[in-house]
């Protein structure tokens, strides 16, 4: 399927005055190499962690903290009136602050001020002054008038201590903002005091010390599942399997397995209280019967033969045990045959698993497995189809969390 090429966007990247701000060069270029314009803005503080010309070289416009520089050209006013998002990153717990009671001192809090666009603010600051009541009640106003407040990632902070207040990753960040310039109605806080449960990735089943049967599945899906549920306000456990190369997204509970056997285990113990479980892993429907105990050589004349077992069917098992009120999500990578095309083999797969909704991807020709974009269907067993058009694998998870947000309404 062609990709549509993405049309630039005018991006405005506030930085506020934290050590992150190293982070954000990186926001930067990422957003830069997508085709968008982006102006930095930063705070007079943020200044003492980043030099200006580091900004000017990297977005290639030129960067000013104040409100009397371009004074003919009302940037103060026009910053804003002309993004098409606002990210803030790092924003500081002055930064929310002044945000939440309308401050404008700068370029930075007058462009807030007059945006119209998504803004999107990526806390960073020590744990004590996150979960301060100051901070926590600027955050709610912030989420309340509309602005996208993710939580901050849980980790390590600027000196030798850990806890909430990291600055998410420049991937995640730009991930995030890519999402809200295709789709700006991809984060509302709909997801907040549920526990949802991803897994991800492909299982591995071991031949000998060093084979294994595989598959191609990257976790990529499960991952931008995990990540766009917690921005919405979710609390996730995700249950990956061989995902090593991908960052943890912010503030989600990491469970690593390898076999079927194990993730099937991990899922059933986390899902038992949770409200919601999507099963985005590629689990292997089969196992080798035997293991062996060293490697297998190569022999003359023909291999032997591999006996295999069958592995459970994880999905069909939470479907048995399911709460009257969980939701249970199943994904499909299904291909068209003699026998019928892609939605014929989906819709007779959702009614065999009995999942509420099935998420289906056409693969084939390079499509779904180990690539950044995803297409397909979403379908519910209420009978409900709804087609979601080429995207990012964050753009198919929104329509995922969309759909789960409306089967919870009554
Ligand atoms: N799944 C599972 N346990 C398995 C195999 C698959 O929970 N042992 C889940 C997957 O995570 C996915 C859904 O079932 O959500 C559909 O997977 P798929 O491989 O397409 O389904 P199968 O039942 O294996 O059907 P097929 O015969 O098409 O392979």
């Amino acid at each position: 399927m062609a990709r549509e090429p993405r049309p630039a966007a005018r991006v405005v990247l506030g930085v506020g005055g934290g050590i992150a701000a190293y982070k954000t060069c990186e926001v930067l270029r990422g957003l830069t190499e997508s085709g968008h314009d982006v102006q930095v803005v930063p705070t007079a503080a943020a200044l003492n962690f980043i030099g200006a010309a580091t900004f000017e070289a990297l977005s290639g416009n030129p960067v000013h903290t104040g409100v009397f520089s371009n004074v003919p050209e009302v940037e103060h006013v026009r910053t804003g009136q002309q993004a098409d998002l606002v990210v803030v990153a790092p924003a500081t717990a002055d930064l929310l602050a002044k945000a939440a009671t309308g401050l404008a001192d700068d370029l930075l809090t007058n462009t807030l001020l007059t945006a119209r666009c998504p803004v999107v603010f990526f806390p960073a600051m020590h744990t004590e002054m996150w979960e301060h009541p100051a901070t926590q009640a600027n955050v709610a106003t912030l989420r309340e008038r509309g602005a996208i407040v993710p939580d901050p990632d849980v980790g390590r902070l600027t000196g030798v201590d850990t806890g909430k207040g990291r600055l998410a990753s420049p991937a995640e960040i730009t991930d995030l903002a890519q999402l809200l310039l295709a789709n700006p109605d991809a984060l509302p806080r709909d997801l907040t005091g549920m526990h949802v449960v991803v897994s991800a990735g492909g299982t591995r089943e071991p031949l000998d010390p060093v084979r294994y049967l595989g598959n191609r599945s990257s976790g990529k899906q499960g991952y931008a599942l995990a990540r766009v549920a917690a921005a919405r306000g979710a609390r996730v456990t995700l249950v990956a399997a061989h995902s090593v190369s991908l960052p943890t997204p912010s503030g989600v509970d990491l469970v690593s397995v390898s076999t079927a056997a194990q993730l099937r285990d991990a899922v059933l113990d986390v899902s038992a209280e949770a409200d919601v479980v999507v099963m985005a892993a590629a689990v292997a429907d089969f196992r080798p019967s035997e293991l062996a105990q060293y490697k297998i050589k190569k022999t003359e004349g023909e291999p032997a033969p591999v006996a295999l077992e069958r592995n459970a069917d994880v999905l069909a098992e939470l479907v048995r045990h399911r709460r009257p009120e969980q939701i249970i999500v199943g994904f499909a990578a299904e291909t068209g045959d003699g026998t019928g095309d892609v939605l014929h083999h989906a819709r007779a797969k959702l009614r065999r698993k009995g999942s509420d909704l099935l998420v289906v991807n056409a693969v084939g020709e390079g499509r779904a497995f180990e690539v950044e974009d995803n297409a397909g269907w979403l379908l519910a067993a209420n009978g409900d189809e709804i087609a979601i058009p080429f995207g990012s694998k964050s753009q198919l998870a929104a329509a995922v969390w969309d759909a789960v947000a409306s089967l919870r309404q009554p």
